[in-house]
């Protein structure tokens, strides 16, 4: 995610501290190479060797060292990064730099700095509401800084409420979005994901293995590059994605409503999910209880949920997926017709590293055009961000703005 990329970490005195640790290896674990500059106060905290040697390299501590004057220090450091990452973000550190205050290493190493910076903020509730506070962040917002708002709950200084550095990954995601290009700012994108569940009675279902991985890879790698986005999601075990309006639904109906409701406020529609073709037609109150050697459950079909958004489909992009174990491409260009899609992602999931559950995917793209594209196995994530390729070809095909 951060391969290539130099971070410069700047560590602030404040409890939270020790959670710069963790954000620390989640930095160098996504492949960024990480200088750590620490505050006076951050070492009464943490001690510099902490960061040290998870980061491989020296902690910079002092505005003027005489070892390494031959380089000034704080020039080369802020020309060396790609992004700086604030973490955690004093009210004081704050003040200083909305001030043009530069009087230790890190406020003018930051000050010095052309890269983006991204600032995550922890203090104690009242100085978080303070006026000169939210003063000072809505004068660095305007001027370019970024902020990863702070999170709620119990304060080390015992009051409750906003002022707690954000959770570590929280901060990767955003030290990513930094770093990735806009290129779908503006777009407002639908996606679903995951399985749907249909009810036989209080404690069965018949649901499939889709974990929703493919989805939430497309959703994550939308928001990443800018696009406003909407995730539908059946029943998954996956965290929601920072950024990402989600709607949890259980049912194929369920879904049908949420994806109806959305569907005037977005320009693309990105449909992963496996939706159950059939649900039971009846759904017993209470459990059923085991009588017969044989039972029969009959069935009815649910919405086509694609087919009714690709009737109403007007200006937007429509993406299908197909989720097939024979004849690929006939399959799915029956469904790039039959549902009036702009393009389908074919995966043959019988074959080993597609499909359902697992983090790989091998597709075949099929356009309106007749065109197919295949792709070799790759990550989920990294299908996510060519299929998002192609929609914004198709969007500046259409004559969009992006
Ligand atoms: O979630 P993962 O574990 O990561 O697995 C990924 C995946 C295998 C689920 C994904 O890659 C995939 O293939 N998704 C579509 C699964 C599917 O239901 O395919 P289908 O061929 O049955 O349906 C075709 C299209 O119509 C799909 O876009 C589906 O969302 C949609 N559909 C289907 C039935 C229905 N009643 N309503 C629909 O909208």
């Amino acid at each position: 995610m951060l391969q290539g990329k130099v971070i410069i970490l700047g560590v602030t005195g404040g409890i939270a501290v020790y959670k710069a640790v963790e954000l620390l290896r989640l930095l160098t674990k996504a492949g960024a190479t990480v200088h750590v500059v620490m505050t006076r106060a951050a070492t009464e905290f943490v001690t510099p060797l902490t960061f040290q040697t998870l980061s491989s390299n020296p902690v910079h501590l002092e505005l003027f060292n005489l070892i390494s004057e031959q380089e000034i220090g704080h020039i080369s450091l802020a020309e060396r990064a790609d992004l700086f990452v604030i973490a955690p973000a004093t009210a004081n550190f704050i003040g200083k730099v909305a001030c043009g205050i530069a009087d230790d290493l890190l406020t003018t190493t930051v000050m010095a700095t052309k890269a983006p910076v991204l600032i995550a903020p922890a203090m104690n509730v009242n100085m978080y509401q303070n006026p000169i506070y939210r003063e000072n962040e809505r004068r660095l917002k305007e001027h370019g800084y970024l902020f990863v708002p702070p999170a709620c709950g119990m304060l080390a200084c015992g009051y409750e409420g906003e002022g707690k550095l954000q959770v570590p990954a929280v901060i990767l995601e955003e030290a990513v979005a930094a770093l990735t290009r806009k290129d779908l700012a503006g777009e407002r994108i639908l996606v679903t994901a995951g399985p749907t569940l249909e009810e036989i009675d209080p404690v069965r279902y018949i649901s499939n293995h889709s974990s929703g991985k493919m989805g939430y890879a497309i959703a994550r790698q939308a928001r990443l590059r800018g696009a406003a986005v909407t995730l539908v999601s059946g029943p998954t075990a996956i965290a929601d994605p920072w950024g990402v309006k989600v709607l949890r639904v259980e049912s194929a109906r369920e879904m049908r409503d949420a994806v109806l409701a959305e569907l005037e406020s977005c320009d693309v529609v990105i449909k992963a999910a496996a939706v159950a073709d059939y649900r039971p037609k009846q759904r017993a109150g209470t459990k059923m209880k085991k009588g017969a050697e044989s039972l029969s459950i009959e069935l009815e079909k649910n919405p086509d949920i694609l087919a009714e958004v690709g009737g109403r489909k007007e200006g937007r992009i429509l993406v299908g997926f197909a989720a097939e174990t024979a004849d690929l491409v006939a399959n799915a260009t029956a469904k790039l017709n039959a549902k009036n899609l702009d393009m389908v992602v074919a995966n043959d999931v019988s074959l080993e590293g597609a499909g359902f559950n697992v983090d790989t995917n091998i597709v075949k793209i099929l356009s309106k055009d007749g065109k197919v594209e295949e792709l070799p196995k790759m990550a989920k994530d990294q299908l996510a961000g060519v299929i998002l390729d192609r929609v914004l070809a198709l969007r500046r095909e259409k004559g969009h703005r992006i």
